[in-house]
């Protein structure tokens, strides 16, 4: 009958539990990277802060995207708390430390749910996680790049006036530049 197959949910409660979960973390992601933007900011790295803001909006993005899924699968959606972010760094260096560790952390979170999907056999979740697992070697690779030139840098100012500079030249959403970010 049809009003049976309205009833069936398409995830189980394991999978749809983690999903809200997720979808916490990427808001908080998100909370996180605006709080290293606000640093770098004040502190007066207004490229690293330009990028960090639209890292920043990206997370909300990668949170909305999971917020449609559930929908999409007819699913009431549920919004779990964020934790407050890190607001305090020693430097522009421990900021993208922080944000690497945070990329890393995240694909932890995104395998375990993959995995979860799996065994549960939440087919449809792991066609939309896959998607989050590329996206996350991605981040992670961006990341790490900007990490390694901040190590390169090191406390020579015009270097790091370039490369705080580079950042900046971060295209806004939709497109993709050596700047990172996706
Ligand atoms: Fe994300
Ligand atoms: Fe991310």
């Amino acid at each position: 009958m049809i009003e049976d197959a309205c009833k069936i949910p398409p995830m189980t409660p394991k999978v749809l539990d983690a999903i809200t979960r997720q979808i916490a973390a990427e808001f908080g992601a998100s909370f996180s990277y605006l709080a290293m933007a606000g640093w770098c900011e004040h502190h007066k790295f207004m490229g690293a802060g330009r990028w960090l803001r639209l890292q920043s909006a990206e997370e909300h993005r990668h949170a909305m995207k999971l917020f449609n899924f559930v929908l999409a699968r007819n699913h009431p959606v549920r919004l779990a708390g964020i934790d407050e972010p890190r607001s305090e760094f020693t430097s522009v260096v421990d900021v993208f430390e922080r944000a690497l560790a945070q990329e890393q952390e995240v694909s932890r979170q995104i395998d375990a749910l993959y995995e979860l999907a799996f065994q549960e056999k939440v087919f449809a979740a792991m066609a939309e996680l896959q998607w989050f697992i590329t996206e996350q070697v991605e981040e992670e690779k961006t990341v790490r790049e900007i990490v390694a030139r901040f190590h390169m840098v090191r406390d020579d100012p015009a270097s790091l006036l370039d490369l705080d500079r580079d950042l900046g030249g971060r295209p806004p959403e939709g497109a993709k530049s050596t700047s990172g970010g996706s």
